[in-house]
């Protein structure tokens, strides 16, 4: 697998003297380089550029930029180790989607747990003063939680809010922070733009957290289309027998041993039923319940769900207690049809993208590990031995037909 490393291979080029280039220049080159955002939806850079520029032509509102660097997934800290590599590289980008989008001012978001990369960033600043080719570029801590990474819910973090999600459209691009035209943007993907510049190169790479049964768990640069064996195996390998791969972080789906052969690529990863989401890669070892599986991320998902929608704030509420009850051997023949059901009703109806994207842990398990749950539904039994019951009773506040 060729990992080209260009992100955390030697010092971050400069990317030239960007004032000195025509942001239409800037933003071809983008277009050219293929870089789509490394936060998880993949959603090309350019486009977004050009979104901003246009908001602020419009609106005459001065825009602003943001590096989201936040690692929501505190099990892929892909940003923080960005900015332990390199702090300039991180700041260089910024400053030049700010150049881009015409900004003077620019915000790198961090998860308040990260305190050396704050201080790497600091100490970086005011060596420039604060500002770099112009763009005045300063720190802002998040709340905590794994909502706090999510772009709306961002906005309203930096407008002194709580973090809970707004309804899109309008987009950050047109109606951002304090309503000004909004760049925001993974360091990750920010990370590319002085490569870019500089040696116009294609954004052909991906950090990834690979976790879980491997040898040496850890972030890793692989090559966009390297297949997940082949990441696994970068990660020194599997330990024991392979029985799943969790692809995506807390909302990615969990694909079976069969499909180690899927690319790391955005439709690829869509396409098989999850999404690359926190870029997390976790191997899962056959004797582990994938039930089980599932009824801890619902766990998790329900703890930090923003609750400002309805599909989402009950979803996972019920959808923890179906799972948690086959996992504790009450389950019922009608379950797999609920599990069904709610996992539509989120995916459909859900404000942001926690609760669109959480019910590809469902598909993908219910499809992939069917086995797993008729076991614990029929036979009322773990097939792997390893399933304690975590409840004495079943979750009973839905009417039941
Ligand atoms: C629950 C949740 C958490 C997220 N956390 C992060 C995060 O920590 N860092 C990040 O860059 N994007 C995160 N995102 C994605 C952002 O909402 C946004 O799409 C992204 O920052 C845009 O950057 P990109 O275009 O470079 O991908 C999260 C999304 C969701 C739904
Ligand atoms: S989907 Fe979940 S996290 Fe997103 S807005 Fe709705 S309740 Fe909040």
């Amino acid at each position: 697998m060729p990992a080209n490393a260009t992100l955390l291979n030697g010092a971050p080029p400069t990317g030239g003297d960007v004032r000195a280039r025509p942001p239409d220049e800037i933003v071809a080159m983008i277009e050219k380089s293929d870089l789509r955002g490394r936060g998880g939806a993949g959603y090309p850079l350019a486009k977004k550029i050009a979104a901003v520029r246009d908001a602020a032509k419009a609106t005459g509102r001065a825009p602003l930029v943001i590096a989201n660097a936040y690692d929501a997934d505190p099990d892929s800290p892909l940003s923080r180790t960005l900015i332990k590599h390199s702090p300039l590289g991180v700041l260089r980008g910024t400053m030049i989607a700010a150049v881009a989008v015409g900004a003077r001012e620019a915000i790198v978001y961090l998860h308040p747990k990260a305190e050396d990369e704050r201080r790497a960033l600091e100490s970086e600043l005011a060596k420039l003063e604060g500002s770099l080719g112009g763009v005045l570029i300063s720190v802002a801590l998040g709340p905590g939680g794994f909502m706090g990474g999510e772009e709306s819910a961002l906005m309203n973090v930096l407008e002194s809010k709580r973090a809970m999600a707004r309804q899109r459209p309008p987009y950050p691009a047109s109606l951002g922070v304090e309503q000004r035209p909004t760049l925001i943007s993974s360091a990750e993907t920010l990370a590319w733009l002085p490569h870019i510049l500089e040696r116009g190169v294609r954004a052909d790479s991906k950090l990834v957290s690979v976790t879980g049964a491997v040898r040496s768990p850890g972030v890793y640069e692989v090559a966009l289309g390297a297949t997940l064996a082949e990441i696994l195996d970068a990660a020194g390998g599997v330990i024991g027998e392979l029985k799943g791969i969790h692809v995506g972080g807390p909302t990615g789906g969990i694909l079976s041993a069969t499909r180690r052969g899927t690319r790391l690529d955005f439709d690829e990863l869509r396409a098989a039923g999850t999404h690359m989401g926190s870029g997390q890669i976790r191997a899962i070892a056959e004797g582990t319940c994938i039930v089980a599986e599932a009824a801890k991320l619902f766990a998790y998902l329900a703890k930090e769900t923003c609750g400002i929608c309805v599909p989402c704030r009950v979803g996972t509420a019920r959808v923890q207690g179906i799972l948690e009850s086959v996992q504790s051997q009450l389950g019922r023949d009608e379950d797999t049809k609920w599990l069904g059901e709610l996992g539509d009703h989120m995916e459909q109806f859900s404000l942001c993208g926690f609760g669109i994207t959480a019910p590809s842990i469902l598909r993908t398990t219910m499809y992939e590990f069917a086995e797993d749950y008729r076991a614990h539904i029929e036979d009322h039994r773990c097939p792997t031995g390893s399933c304690k019951p975590v409840r004495a009773r079943r979750y009973e506040t839905m009417v039941q037909p």
